[in-house]
């Protein structure tokens, strides 16, 4: 996506929220939306049917629990199957990287990618892109290759299984932030840096949570994100939880000595008392909730995208 076009879902994003609900419950009135999900999820999948019914739309959602995918079916005869239902887009969540492109383009609908594998959340980096924006007072309707100038953002944790990560490394530093990759070796590998082409010194590996967190607080805004250690992935790797609790967890008195005004983020689900203690996670320098919230806006603007009948691209707020 390009800059003008992640500013354009911006906009959208204002525009429907400050639309009367009559109005707003139009837009994609008799649409039909398929979730459709093979890994477990509440935030992004909630959010994207709140959207689309918000917006007006029919949704029906099909997990990998309780469907024929328990028998066996396959992704493209589940996609077909959904599309001969009237399906017009699928919201699609994976665990195998690449999945949402191979069933667009197996069924030819739309299909917008709620999270595959290790590969990509993009609609997380979105939201958390509005949720930095604002919380920073910086403009969240208009985005510019400065629109995070002088803001550096730690990402810490498991960043080699995280999807979210790898969206947020590829979008962020296109707006001017700096990005601070931070975790032990096994779930931060040195090539990691090799993923993200392009962003040449606008990323770095910090292996110390407290030094990352210093550098950032030299900057003009810092952002702490905090990821979980997705044990459902780690698939063999040994890992001292006591140890990374030391080195990682990020807690009040850490907090407070390396980085006092840092805005503190996190994706969730979290692990409270692992990556992040309960008084970081509902303190004031939360950005927690407010995150999930701009889920619901930039999920709403993504269908809009992804079904709307008039030029999208044309918004203007
Ligand atoms: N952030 C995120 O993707 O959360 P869910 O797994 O609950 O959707």
């Amino acid at each position: 996506m390009s800059i003008p076009q992640v500013s354009r879902i911006l906009q959208q994003m204002a525009r429907l929220e400050s639309m009367e609900h009559a109005r707003r419950v139009q837009l994609l009135a008799g649409r039909r939306i398929a979730l459709l999900f093979y890994e477990s999820s509440t935030r992004t999948r909630t959010s994207f049917e709140l959207a689309a019914k918000q917006l007006g739309a029919t949704t029906t959602l099909v997990s990998d629990k309780s469907s024929s995918i328990e028998k066996g079916e396959s992704l493209k005869d589940t996609g077909l199957t959904l599309r001969a239902l009237g399906a017009e887009c699928i919201i699609l969540r994976h665990a195998a990287s690449g999945a949402p492109s191979l069933l667009a383009r197996m069924t030819g609908l739309p299909v917008l990618n709620a999270g595959d594998g290790m590969h990509q959340h993009p609609s997380q980096a979105l939201l958390d892109l509005r949720t930095m924006l604002t919380r920073l007072g910086r403009s969240a309707v208009h985005v510019t290759e400065s629109s995070l100038s002088g803001v550096t953002v730690v990402i810490t944790g498991d960043i080699l299984h995280s999807r979210v990560a790898r969206s947020n490394a590829m979008l962020l530093p296109r707006l001017g932030a700096k990005v601070l990759l931070c975790g032990p070796e096994p779930l931060l590998p040195q090539e990691a840096l090799g993923l993200y082409p392009g962003c040449g010194p606008a990323i770095e590996i910090v292996r110390s949570l407290d030094e990352a967190l210093e550098r950032a607080a030299t900057s003009e805004a810092a952002v702490a994100m905090m990821l979980r250690i997705q044990r459902e992935r780690l698939a063999g790797l040994e890992l001292d939880l006591g140890e990374y609790v030391t080195r990682y967890q990020l807690h009040a008195e850490r907090l407070e000595r390396r980085a006092p005004h840092a805005l503190v983020m996190h994706p969730g689900p979290m692990i409270r008392g692992l990556e992040i203690a309960s008084e970081m996670a509902d303190g004031p320098s939360s950005a927690i909730e407010d995150q999930v919230r701009h889920g619901l806006a930039i999920r709403s603007a993504l269908l809009l995208r992804a079904l709307s009948t008039t030029d999208f691209e044309s918004v203007t707020v």
